[in-house]
């Protein structure tokens, strides 16, 4: 598989691989797992490598890239590496040592792309999650437009290449693109997409503006009993996806990474398991018809496994506007 040929123009003149390694490893799995996972995805061709400060990882994922640079498999430059600005940070005084801090862990002298991992800003400091006495969530108020020159000016610096944001509705999206003096687009908006969160509205949106949709949790999503509401339906399991999936000779979770490819999304999928890490890279090797596109199109139901519960109420929550 030759990545170069599966790669999207981004609105900077830089390009995004569509098939895209998560790194994400809920609170249970022991941090070696990525660095482990990282390797063998690596290994198995993946150049996109989505991470984030948040997941308190990138020292073990960066020690999986410059491990796999040591010993040929790769350079620098094969590898598209992102990283989220998490939103403690948000302040415009915090963005470039939040970066530079993530760069630390890494080990590399810079990321390719740095996005605002959320609108809604807490309260700055270690925390990652900063509670008040009766365990609420302690807000705090940024102008992400502010924010937003801060990062332009990390891409300035040469601390990243590319810029974008994730979880935006549109009309934060909008926001930043009518600033007055905007230097550069977001690249992309990354936010969850999968048959039941088609998310064609925004999609539409994002097109129009030639802003990349990259879908986090086209599977499903992790169903971390923090982060997810355990009766909601299991996406691998639905009847339309399998029949579609029995058709083809592959698996579900192919049909949903397939499903993005084909909508010109940019898919990020996870696994830490080596046989799954192969088996998503299979998703090159086969083609959804417009009729296969068409019935998954009609799956959609809106549902979102990862509501960001603890920023309800935030004046920048994002997910009360319809898109
Ligand atoms: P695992 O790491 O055990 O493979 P996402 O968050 O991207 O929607 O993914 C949800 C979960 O799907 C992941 O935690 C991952 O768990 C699992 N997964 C990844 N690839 C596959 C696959 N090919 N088939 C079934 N499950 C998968």
């Amino acid at each position: 598989m030759d990545h170069k040929h599966h790669c999207v123009p981004l609105n900077d003149g830089h390009f995004i691989p569509i098939l895209g390694f998560g790194t994400y490893g809920t609170a249970e799995v022991p941090k070696s797992e990525a660095e482990k996972a990282t390797k063998i995805a690596i290994d198995a061709g993946y150049r996109h490598i989505d991470a984030a400060y948040l997941y308190e990882n990138e020292e073990e994922v960066g020690r999986a890239i410059r491990s796999k640079i040591a010993d040929g498999t790769v350079k620098r430059e094969d590898i598209f590496y992102t990283s989220k600005l998490w939103i403690t940070f948000l302040r415009p005084e915090l963005v470039r040592p939040a970066l530079e801090k993530s760069l630390k862990k890494l080990q590399l002298d810079y990321v390719d792309l740095y996005i605002m991992h959320f609108p809604s800003a807490l309260k700055p400091g270690e925390d990652l999650f900063p509670k008040d006495e009766n365990g609420k969530t302690i807000f705090n108020t940024v102008d992400l437009r502010a924010t937003w020159e801060a990062l332009e000016k990390c891409k300035d610096a040469g601390l990243t290449k590319s810029i974008g944001v994730s979880n935006f509705n549109h009309k934060q999206l909008e926001r930043i693109l009518n600033k007055p003096g905007l230097k550069y687009k977001p690249v992309c908006n990354q936010v969850e997409s999968h048959p039941y969160l088609s998310q064609k509205k925004l999609l539409d949106f994002c097109k129009s503006k030639h802003i990349v949709l990259v879908a986090y949790s086209p599977l499903g999503s992790h169903r971390d009993l923090r982060w997810v509401d355990q009766n909601s339906p299991r996406l691998l399991d639905d009847p339309v996806l399998c029949d579609i999936a029995k058709k083809h000779k592959r698996t579900p979770a192919l049909i949903a990474l397939r499903y993005q490819i084909q909508r010109g999304v940019v898919v990020l999928a996870k696994s830490f398991n080596e046989k799954r890490i192969r088996e998503n890279m299979q998703v090159f090797d086969f083609q959804l018809t417009p009729e296969d596109m068409k019935v998954l199109d009609g799956v959609n139901r809106n549902l979102r496994y990862v509501n960001y519960d603890f920023a309800i109420g935030h004046p920048e929550y994002p997910f009360t506007e319809e898109y």
